[in-house]
């Protein structure tokens, strides 16, 4: 079993109507408990890793965990990198055995984009390394900022199929309505359907990744909430429009916000219940069982994933 690129995965979720899910990792015990679901689901599985987590755990002790992962489940594993804002960060990634790398040139105007993207294209295929890129802005909630104001940020579904088609690249991050965090939406969720198909329509064969995709349950944030936290106003994507959108080609689901909502109400419970403690052992083993379940429910009853990784 070894580090994989994320093409023989896309390529069944686009015709058995399934994500792979993608999970930002930044320690050991997210590592572990992610990969603890996957294998206990027979899942593919995406790792990511963003320009954040790389400064906070170094490059180096991420790489080796991923690896260590791999032979301790003996699955197979894609490595990304998460949010790519340049060439170099890119080129790093791929130096350092990464098997796909995002280039995030969404900030950038559309030739730009694409003359960035090509280059980290070029560059990560002749390495064997697949690319990401993003296309539209996944704007978070604003105060005075419009409908049609932020539709404005969503991808264009033209501009999409002549991106890919000059980029070369082997999937694209979509806006459609998501965005980053516990705070996704002020008033009911929504997401832009019609363009998420008229998108699928014009460029059917390509695997597209949805940003933004926490659901952001309302019981783990009741949880932090119970033991010390102050999170009001969540909101996140339901799970139905998850289920919704894989049917229309979206293949990768990016997810980190679940993850820290899990492991963070899961710690604060501990300490709370268990003033005594303070070994570290106490507390992130229950964390890290946090996040086994909250992934085998995402690969459960989100994704449809189980019984997609590599045969056993
Ligand atoms: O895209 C955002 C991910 O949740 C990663 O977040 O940049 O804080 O590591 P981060
Ligand atoms: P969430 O904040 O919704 O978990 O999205 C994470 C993400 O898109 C990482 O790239
Ligand atoms: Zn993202």
């Amino acid at each position: 079993m070894a580090l994989v690129t994320s093409k023989y995965m896309f390529e069944k979720a686009l015709t058995n109507d399934h994500a792979i899910g993608a999970f930002n990792v930044n320690n050991m015990e997210i590592i572990q408990g992610i990969v603890d679901a996957a294998q206990a689901e027979n899942s593919g599985l995406i790792l990511q890793v963003s320009a954040g987590a790389r400064k906070y755990a170094k490059p180096a002790y991420l790489l080796k965990l991923v690896e260590a992962a791999i032979i301790d489940t003996g699955i197979d594993i894609c490595l990304h990198l998460d949010h790519g804002e340049d060439f170099d960060i890119c080129k790093k990634c791929v130096d350092d055995g990464f098997t796909s790398v995002m280039i995030d040139g969404s900030g950038h105007p559309l030739n730009e984009n694409i003359e960035i993207t090509k280059k980290v294209v070029e560059y990560a295929h002749s390495k064997g390394v697949v690319v990401e890129a993003e296309l539209g802005k996944l704007a978070g909630i604003e105060d005075n900022v419009s409908v049609d104001a932020r539709q404005a940020t969503f991808t264009d579904p033209d501009e999409a199929a002549e991106f890919v088609q000059k980029t070369g690249v082997d999937s694209l991050a979509i806006a459609i309505g998501t965005s980053h965090g516990a705070y996704k939406f002020k008033g009911d969720p929504y997401l832009d359907f019609e363009r998420l198909k008229k998108i699928h329509f014009l460029i059917p064969n390509v695997p597209l990744v949805l940003h933004g995709a926490s659901t952001v349950l309302p019981e783990f944030v009741a949880k932090c909430n119970e033991y010390g936290g102050d999170l009001p106003g969540t909101r996140g994507v339901p799970e139905e429009m998850i289920l919704e959108a894989v049917k229309y080609g979206v293949c990768k689901v990016n997810i980190d916000t679940d993850l820290r909502l899990a492991m963070t109400a899961e710690i604060r419970k501990h300490l709370k219940e268990h003033p005594e403690n303070f070994d570290p052992r106490k507390y992130l083993g229950p964390a890290r069982e946090a996040i086994k379940g909250m992934v085998q429910h995402k690969i459960k009853n989100v994704l449809n994933s189980s019984g997609t990784g590599s045969p056993r």
